[in-house]
């Protein structure tokens, strides 16, 4: 699909926003393109039963109080709801970022929320239908100046900061950093990985460039609950969506893939999948 708007802008100018205008919402037709983006963009997974879904005004007057006081003036929510399993998880994640960066294109806020939502009035909001889970929802608003709270969560989680990229890329092989250089037209995108937003700032992603091929696992400790992994697997979907946007815009095409012939990895990477350069490889004319 045609990204019509600029990816790289939108994913730098992205930050979570938990403070919004109570007597500015976003109108309906913004509402409207919002979904019709949506449901265009989709996800490259073919996972099924994914799906993003807005609510607002009247409707929310159920959920006062529904975010334990972090978020404050907001009165529209996506939220996301998939099948309980770990693709459907990623895909979901993948298709709610591309939601959040046009919105964010078209001057809204948003911020992720998985952990500090009530659940139960948020799904019930959201009509959730008997074997799908909400794993997660963002405010969607203009931005009002931030709370002292706000200010204090943003400095806990150091949302302005990320880890290095060579931290974070390799090359062949964990632990063999890959250099910007090296990244040749692939570092756009892996900038714009960086940037992306994680549950807690954990930032779990890890590549492993393989000649034409990108190995994507999740960092994080065997002994995690099974909560927190549904964290981790939003998150990966998330790093992959700002991968593959920034690529198609870039008019450098692929598609994700699972390999079977990996290189080792340190105890705690966990494969998610791996993009591999397409046979149209690099065209700046997409069909
Ligand atoms: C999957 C996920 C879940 C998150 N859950 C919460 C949450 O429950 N409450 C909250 O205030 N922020 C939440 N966040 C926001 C992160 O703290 C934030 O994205 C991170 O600190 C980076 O800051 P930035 O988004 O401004 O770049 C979540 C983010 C992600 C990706």
């Amino acid at each position: 699909m045609k990204i019509d708007f600029d990816v790289t802008a939108a994913i730098r100018s992205r930050h979570s926003v938990r403070t919004y205008d109570p007597d500015l919402a976003p109108d309906e037709a913004t509402c409207r393109k919002i979904m019709a983006f949506d449901s265009d963009v989709g996800n490259p997974f073919g996972v099924e039963g994914v799906s993003i879904s807005l609510i607002r005004g009247d409707r929310l007057s159920d959920l006062k109080l529904g975010t334990y006081g972090v978020i404050r003036g907001a009165s529209a929510f996506l939220g996301l709801t998939v099948p309980d399993n770990d693709e459907a998880l990623i895909a979901g994640a993948y298709q709610m970022e591309a939601a959040i960066l046009y919105a964010t294109s078209l001057g809204l806020g948003t911020v992720w929320l998985g952990g500090t939502l009530r659940r139960q009035a948020f799904a019930k909001a959201f009509g959730l239908a008997d074997g799908l889970i909400l794993p997660a929802i963002s405010p969607i608003g203009y931005p009002a100046p931030r709370r002292l709270l706000e200010r204090v969560m943003r400095s806990a989680a150091r949302s302005d900061s990320r880890k290095p990229w060579e931290k974070m890329f390799f090359s062949c092989c964990a632990g063999v950093p890959l250099t910007q250089s090296d990244a040749g037209p692939f570092a756009e995108a892996l900038g714009n990985t960086r940037l992306a937003p994680s549950s807690l700032n954990a930032q779990p992603w890890r590549l492993i460039k393989d000649g034409e091929r990108f190995h994507f696992y999740a960092q994080y400790s065997d002994s995690l609950s099974a909560f927190d992994r549904k964290l981790k697997h939003i998150d990966m979907g998330i790093a992959l969506c700002h991968f593959s946007l920034t690529l198609d815009q870039a008019g450098i095409y692929g598609d994700f893939c699972k390999c079977d012939a990996l290189p080792p990895t340190p105890a705690g990477y966990h494969y998610i999948t791996s993009w591999r350069l397409g046979s149209r490889g690099r065209d700046n004319s997409p069909a």
